[in-house]
């Protein structure tokens, strides 16, 4: 297969069935893996690409690899079983350059993303939340992001302990929060054990 030449064509145009969807943001041009199927759109600072692709997750960390400035900072989720792997990076404060890819049936958005990429400057509470694939609109309400993998909030953790959810593994089960890196995991242990101690006696 010839991959795609900068031409928004739907992947059934093609006749085959793609197990993984997602996109890019680059400053430059990427160079994807043979038989991955891409469109490309001109945005601000750079290039967006939508993909399409049977490719496993390992070939996804290469391209990552080579499309990245050497250096940048970075953020990194991978989920093995699911194929979803996520990774942004950031040079002096902005968002450089990102590669979203999933299962199909659940593709990611890159609407959060988008709008990071042509901003000038991302805020500290958005690069929290951006492998969410959130923009961080709306975080009042979910409150300071405690798990950044699936972008769950402080509010949604503590709503999840007062209607009976008792535990950190629970909280997993619930909101997946602290079921992929675990950095968040002693702060979700202090959050029970805080709720706890509220608890009337
Ligand atoms: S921050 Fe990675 S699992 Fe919560």
């Amino acid at each position: 297969m010839t991959p795609g030449a900068g031409i928004l064509l739907p992947a059934a145009a093609w006749g085959v069935e793609f197990t993984s969807r997602g996109f890019a943001l680059s400053s430059r041009p990427i160079v994807f893996p043979q038989d991955t199927l891409w469109t490309r759109v001109t945005i601000a600072g750079g290039f967006g690409y939508f993909i399409a692709s049977n490719d496993r997750l390992l070939v996804w960390r290469e391209v990552a690899e080579r499309m990245f400035t050497a250096g940048a900072e970075r953020a990194e989720y991978a989920e093995e079983a699911r194929g979803a792997y996520r990774v942004a990076t950031f040079i002096d404060g902005r968002l450089d350059g990102a590669l979203f890819i999933g299962p199909a049936e659940a593709a990611p958005s890159w609407d959060a993303l988008r709008a990071l990429f042509e901003s000038e400057k991302i805020e500290d509470h958005q690069r929290r939340l951006l492998l969410s694939g959130k923009s961080g609109e709306g975080l009042a309400a979910t409150g300071p992001i405690v798990c950044a993998c699936f972008g769950v909030g402080l509010a949604a953790i503590r709503a999840a302990l007062t209607s009976g959810v008792g535990s950190v593994e629970e909280i997993g089960k619930t909101l997946r929060a602290g079921t992929n890196c675990g950095s968040c995991l002693p702060e979700l242990k202090r959050i029970v054990a805080d709720e706890r101690t509220a608890q009337p006696v």
